[in-house]
């Protein structure tokens, strides 16, 4: 049967570089589209660019260009980018059009309707400067908890405390740099408190992960709060409808852009759109996305299209976040590799396909792009392996027997065997475990080279009388190599092609696994795929390796709805050399650093500063550094700190750290030389 599928990924913003993070979700969705495409199935995968919202505002501002300009730039270079590591979407649009502006008051216009929109009055922060309310991500100011400089308004990344922005402590605008005050403005809420009856049904519908599901619970318990969907002028977004100078949040048309970007194909391609959006039409939806907004997704989405008159989602498939060797991607260590790098560097794109299939799993876990492995596993799977299957027999086919496949294949029963695996890595596509995929693809790499090495053709044209076998055992190999091409399709668009024109074949569907080649003329062979060098990947690093200085260029990859702006923190007020000689630095020496159970952002280090004793600290650096590597090192504590509990336990000092511009986040050391507890004056 036939089914009818319709596909998304998460709207990129529209103000920063495609990196090699969001790609882990472009190209989990592009695989999962392709495999459904070779199956003929009706299948689309929609996606554009999340254009609204202060951050782009501001970041538009900054260029000196208008945010429309700012879009129409991004929008091109986002596009490019996904072209680039072949994600093939049906239509990728914008959140700034038409059809996101119609459908955007359509929603809103049918909730009202039902009731689940109310007005109410609040008090945010407003730049008097700048004349316009702060998101909380444009706010800094001192932890009000353990006292931080420098937190942001939703929370402190030190204590990890959450809190609101008028909680901060001498808060500042990081906008303008001046003292916000509190100001009162009318907002516009949807009632999702009201949903909750559905939601939990709908929690229960087969559409989440088991994981993902289990957070909602989380959630259900904690209580649905109405969500915020207005925003004051000035605002780069849509107007209400009824609400002159109210702005719809970024978020409520961002997820209506899906549909926005559908009506647009739908118009190219005569689709029935309203069928599609209707729920009994026997049409599929599904969204990929990372579990940073599952909410989003799995509560506010469904919330509105159940009560907008919509069909709900089938599926909501949330991936975890990638990591670079092991720790979050870090523009100081050159792995906040953006994807242009990446394709300017003249990497083949397929590589990090390949090896992001074989490490996605299907869950929320996070994934790791260990460079080593990556060259390791590309090389050694792709170019050792699987190529080499093609290499080694190929060329035999050309030079002695015209280019002409075999009229009849032995070894039955090795074919039989690939042959038949199409269940089960079919299977393994469509519930995401592309890993899974991929390993019992190798594992019918590795019996076709084995049968290669068995059969020896290399041997055989040296004996008289052995054409005819040699002709089989070659057109057997081409066989098994036009079989694994066609599993590692979804994965691997663009190399089988070029397999499927040097095999002079139609594209490859998966009902073709059925079929064998005999009689059938090919076309020479040209090498397929080269080896990933170390230097390349080098040279990959050194390119995205960023000075510690922070630039107008640098885009944060915070993970907030909001990004932050990015300022540095105005010099605080002046001190006297007696209130700055009260604070006792000394010269630590790290003993011992590990992860903290249940918190983010901590870890526990144990500080040796010279009196034979040692100081527990917690130090919320675990973004930037990773435990194992910071043992052994020497840095800077604030020894005289009065001692804090916190929920892991009591910390009894600080170490230096520099931080401003996310991600970056520096551990102060001395020189060569300093001892454990040396004063630092
Ligand atoms: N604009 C919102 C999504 C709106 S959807 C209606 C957004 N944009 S984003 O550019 O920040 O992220 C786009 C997608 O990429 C999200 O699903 C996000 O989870 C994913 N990723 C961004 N950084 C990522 C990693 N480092 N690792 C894995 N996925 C990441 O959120
Ligand atoms: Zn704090």
């Amino acid at each position: 049967m036939t089914r009818k599928i319709l596909v998304t990924s998460a709207l990129p913003y529209a103000n920063g570089a495609i990196h090699l993070g969001h790609l882990v979700e472009y190209i989990q969705t592009d695989i999962w589209v392709r495999f459904q495409k070779m199956h003929g199935h009706e299948c689309y995968y929609v996606c554009a660019d999340d254009t609204h919202g202060t951050p782009i505002m501001l970041r538009a501002e900054k260029e000196g260009i208008t945010p429309e300009q700012l879009i129409a730039r991004v929008h091109g270079e986002h596009l490019r980018d996904f072209t680039g590591f072949h994600v093939g979407f049906d239509s990728y649009h914008s959140t700034n059009s038409e059809e996101n502006c119609e459908l955007s008051s359509t929603v809103y216009l049918k909730l009202r309707e039902a009731g689940l929109i109310e007005q109410k009055t609040i008090e945010q922060y407003y730049d008097p400067v700048r004349e316009m309310f702060l998101p909380d991500r444009f706010i800094k100011g001192q932890c009000p908890k353990c006292g931080a400089q420098d937190q942001y308004g939703d929370g402190c990344e030190v204590c990890g405390a959450t809190y609101t922005p008028t909680d901060l402590v001498n808060p500042v605008s990081a906008v303008s740099g001046s003292t916000p005050v509190r100001r009162e403005s009318e907002h516009y809420f949807f009632k999702l408190g009201a949903c909750e009856a559905f939601l939990r049904e709908w929690t229960r519908s087969g559409a989440l992960q088991q994981e993902a599901a289990n957070k909602l619970d989380e959630w259900f318990s904690a209580g649905l709060q109405n969500w915020d969907i207005s925003r004051d002028a000035p605002y780069f977004g849509f107007e209400i409808p009824d609400a002159p100078g109210k702005y719809f949040y970024v978020w409520l048309d961002a997820p209506i852009g899906y549909m926005a970007s559908f009506k647009k194909l739908a118009a190219e391609k005569n689709l029935d759109f309203d069928a599609w959006w209707h729920s009994d039409s026997g049409t599929e939806l599904y969204h990929f996305i990372g579990k940073d907004i599952l909410y989003f997704h799995a509560l506010f989405w469904p919330a509105m299209l159940k009560n907008a008159g919509y069909r709900t989602p089938n599926g909501v498939f949330a991936h975890g976040f990638l990591t670079v060797n092991g720790a979050k991607m870090s523009k100081s260590r050159g792995t906040f590799i953006t994807a242009e790098s990446y394709l300017a560097s003249g990497m083949n794109p397929e590589w990090l396909r390949y090896y992001y299939a074989a490490k996605i799993n299907g869950s929320m876990e996070d994934l790791d792009l260990n460079l080593a492995d990556f060259i390791a596993r590309v090389n050694s799977d792709l170019v050792g392996k699987y190529v080499n299957i093609a290499s080694r027999t190929a060329g035999f086919i050309a030079k002695r027997f015209d280019g002409k496949l075999a009229a009849s294949l032995p070894a039955s029963e090795l074919l039989g065997e690939v042959q038949h695996a199409a269940t089960l890595i079919g299977e393994c596509y469509e519930t995401r475990e592309y890993g899974k995929a991929l390993r019992e693809i190798m594992r019918l790499t590795d019996l076709a080279n084995q049968y290669v090495n068995d059969n020896k053709p290399w041997e055989l044209t040296k004996q008289n009388g052995s054409e005819a076998l040699l002709h089989e055992v070659c057109s057997v190999s081409v066989n098994l190599f036009r079989l694994l091409t066609l599993y590692l399709k979804p994965v691997l668009p663009k190399l089988a092609t070029e397999v499927e024109s040097f095999l002079n074949i139609a594209a490859l569907t998966w009902t073709d696994a059925g079929t064998l080649l005999t009689n059938h003329s090919i076309n020479a062979y040209n090498h397929l795929m080269t080896r990933v060098e170390q230097k390349q990947v080098d040279a990959l690093v050194a390119a995205n390796q960023q000075s510690l200085e922070p630039t107008a260029e640098t885009h944060s990859p915070a993970r907030h709805a909001e990004a932050q702006a990015h300022t540095i923190a105005p010099i605080a007020d002046t001190i006297t050399v007696d209130d700055f000689a009260r604070i006792d630095l000394r010269v630590a020496k790290i003993v011992n650093a590990e992860h903290v159970e249940g918190a983010d952002k901590l870890i526990r280090l144990t500080l040796d500063i010279g009196e034979g004793k040692t100081r527990n600290v917690f130090a919320g650096i675990k973004s930037a550094y990773d435990p194992e590597k910071l043992i052994g090192r020497m840095t800077v504590m604030v020894a005289n700190l009065a001692p804090r509990k916190m929920k892991f336990g009591v910390s009894e000092g600080m170490v230096l750290a520099a931080s401003g511009e996310t991600p970056g986040l520096y551990i102060l050391s001395p020189d060569d030389g300093a001892v454990p507890g040396m004063r630092v004056k």
